[in-house]
């Protein structure tokens, strides 16, 4: 990704809680992003409806559309969330999917991706950062392997120590250095 004043990361936090870690983390994200990138978090994954093709027709709703231009208009798009019984909260998988088409067309395809966040369990949410970038890989975006950052809440004050707002911010920076790839035009 190239790095300019107009460099732009849309995140999607994957809680809809008032208190959620991970909106705190993703506000954390926003509020230290790396000069030049500007990072947007993406409000209303909640509002939009349950992918469902028949409403993905000649009128998407509202919410969704709103979402996928926000994206199409990004250099890159970070996830920041939870896990919810072993796998990423519906609300991110549903926003993964509704980015993913139209196929081989959606507003995903090809940008670069990476999912992070924080769990109160002593993996942090792996699992739900794996499948989140699977996901989004199936759905063609560009995902580096190596971007990580899945941190345990457990006797961990996360965004009041600063080795692990490092990490977080080193993963946003990670993010913001890969190449998109382009996509293919209709
Ligand atoms: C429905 C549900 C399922 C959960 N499943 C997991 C899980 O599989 N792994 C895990 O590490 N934490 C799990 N948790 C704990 C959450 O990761 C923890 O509550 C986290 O702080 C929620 O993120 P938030 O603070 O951003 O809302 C679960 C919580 C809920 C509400």
């Amino acid at each position: 990704m190239t790095t300019s004043a107009a460099t732009r990361l849309v995140v999607l936090v994957g809680s809809l809680r008032k208190d959620s870690f991970n909106r705190r983390v993703a506000e954390a994200v926003v509020e230290r992003a790396p000069q030049g990138v500007e990072v947007v978090i993406a409000d209303g994954l909640g509002e939009i409806p349950f992918y469902n093709q028949d409403l993905d027709a000649a009128s998407v709703p509202p919410s969704a559309q709103r979402l996928r231009e926000l994206v199409a208009g990004a250099d890159g798009v970070l996830a920041v969330t939870p896990e919810y019984n072993g796998t990423m909260p519906a609300v991110l998988n549903n926003a993964i999917d509704w980015l993913s088409r139209p196929y081989g067309r959606g507003a995903i395809t090809g940008k670069p991706f990476a999912a992070v966040g924080t769990t109160s369990s002593q993996y942090g949410g792996r699992w739900a950062h794996d499948h989140a970038r699977r996901s989004a890989a199936i759905a063609g975006a560009v995902v580096p392997e190596h971007i990580e950052f899945s941190q345990t809440t457990t006797d961990v004050d996360v965004l009041g120590d600063e080795q692990v707002v490092s990490r977080l911010i080193a993963a946003v920076e990670a993010l913001v250095a890969v190449e998109p790839r382009a996509r293919a035009v209709a």
